[in-house]
């Protein structure tokens, strides 16, 4: 990433969509609505932290005497929001599934295919096969795609090495990204994404192998700052998700959990039970557990893409917000259940598949995802000392973002202060 030397100022934004004031939690209930815009608003970015927010007016009187040094972005006309947040991906894999897609379009189911030793065992032969370089490049390219479209942090799950040594691989290609790539990444090991075909005859050994090995060997390199596991029937039970998710607090790994995806199985319930960050898919939680999510204060991750690719009714997202939940949305970016980069399509479908309003749905990818990842203090709104991380899309108003579907509006993508995308092309 190139430095940026001059102090960059936005300029004339017809919707400034700040965010302000959930920096030290996520937003919930009404919250989920006040997106605290500003019109012809203005933002100045120096050291790669925004230094002034406000009218045009008032951000020209904060700099008074400095205004020649910047370098200017005319913004009329168009969006500026907080850089866009995915706090669930599985970004770092090898190979493609597109066979299955196929299947599943004729009527096989992803369970199924999954049994037969498709789906992540699939994924986990690509994996194991492939060199870091070639993990490298696959998982690169694809986040150069979130950045295109207005992505400037996601968070990357292991879980398709479903060994110690290829797990280890996975989460240094994210390291390795997380240094050379404009995109921050923050890793969550997922060694319990399903038991590899060698323990196919006793899961708990797998369980065993995940906690006592793989999990302290992780945290010892700080590899991960969560621990997640796909809790799901033919799975992981919740008794064994529990104990996984337990061992990583232990070592300092915060749990999320995949939760209530395929057939309510008592997720949700275990994910507040635990004090999980977040419990994620939750399409068929129930309503106790609902609830229990609410007053525990846990993050809901939703996946409306995954439902869409799955063909399954999607969470619901009204449902949520109405009890108390914060809700935030990701990708789920994966070669099976969801291959997107896409997270305004995400934002789309968060609207006509899960009742979310267009600001609900920009609240849920930008603080609420934050907070999902524990970044709620350093980025997800614009506000001072946070981090310069911005995009300017080619809408007037932050409903269009919506409305206007299928197209990626992203003009301009501001990373840490620098511009990395311009007229919608990498820089
Ligand atoms: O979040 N549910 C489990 N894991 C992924 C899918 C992984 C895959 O199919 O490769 C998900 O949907
Ligand atoms: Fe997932």
């Amino acid at each position: 990433m190139q430095k940026q030397t001059k102090p960059l100022w936005i300029r004339h934004a017809s919707q400034l969509v700040t965010l302000a004031g959930s920096s030290h939690q996520p937003r919930t209930g009404k919250q989920m609505e006040q997106l605290a815009i500003i019109e012809d608003g203005s933002v100045w970015l120096e050291d790669g932290r925004i230094r002034h927010v406000g009218t045009d007016r008032e951000v020209a009187e904060a700099c008074r005497g400095r205004l020649q040094e910047a370098e200017i972005i005319d913004a009329s006309g168009k969006l500026v929001t907080p850089g866009l947040v995915d706090p669930h991906t599985h970004l770092v894999f090898a190979g493609s599934r597109e066979n299955e897609f196929a299947l599943r379009l004729k009527g096989a189911t992803y369970m199924e295919i999954m049994r037969q030793g498709g789906g992540i065992h699939a994924t986990t032969s690509a994996t194991r096969r492939a060199d870091r370089e070639t993990l490298y490049a696959e998982s690169k390219r694809r986040l150069d795609q979130f950045l295109l479209h207005g992505v400037t942090m996601v968070e990357a799950k292991s879980g398709y090495g479903l060994s110690l040594e290829s797990e280890l691989k996975q989460l240094e290609v994210a390291a390795r990204l997380h240094q050379t790539h404009p995109v921050d990444l923050v890793s969550t090991f997922m060694g319990a994404h399903a038991a590899p075909p060698e323990y196919k005859d006793d899961p708990d050994r797998f369980v065993d192998y995940v906690i006592d090995v793989m999990i302290p060997e992780v945290a010892r390199r700080k590899l991960a700052e969560f621990n997640d596991v796909f809790c799901e029937r033919g799975v992981f039970t919740p008794e064994q998700s529990r104990r996984i998710l337990e061992a990583g607090l232990r070592h300092g790994l915060l749990p999320k959990i995949h939760a209530d995806e395929i057939e309510p199985y008592g997720g949700a319930e275990l994910a507040a039970e635990i004090g999980a960050v977040s419990a994620d898919h939750l399409l068929r939680a129930s309503d106790e557990g609902i609830a229990m999510l609410a007053e525990a204060g846990v993050i809901a991750v939703l996946l409306p893409g995954t439902a869409f690719f799955l063909m399954a009714e999607a969470a619901n997202g009204r449902k949520l917000i109405d009890a108390g939940v914060p809700v935030a949305l990701s990708t789920d970016c994966n070669p099976g259940s969801s291959p997107t980069v896409s997270l305004p399509l995400i934002m789309n479908l968060g609207c006509l598949k899960m009742g979310m309003t267009p600001a609900e749905v920009l609240v849920a990818a930008t603080i609420n995802a934050a907070h999902a990842i524990r970044r709620g203090h350093e980025i997800g709104s614009i506000e001072v000392n946070k981090r310069a991380d911005l995009v300017i899309f080619d809408v007037p108003n932050y409903m269009q973002l919506q409305y206007h579907y299928g197209v990626n509006h992203a003009d301009t993508v501001i990373k840490s202060g620098v511009k990395v995308v311009e007229g919608g092309r990498l820089l």
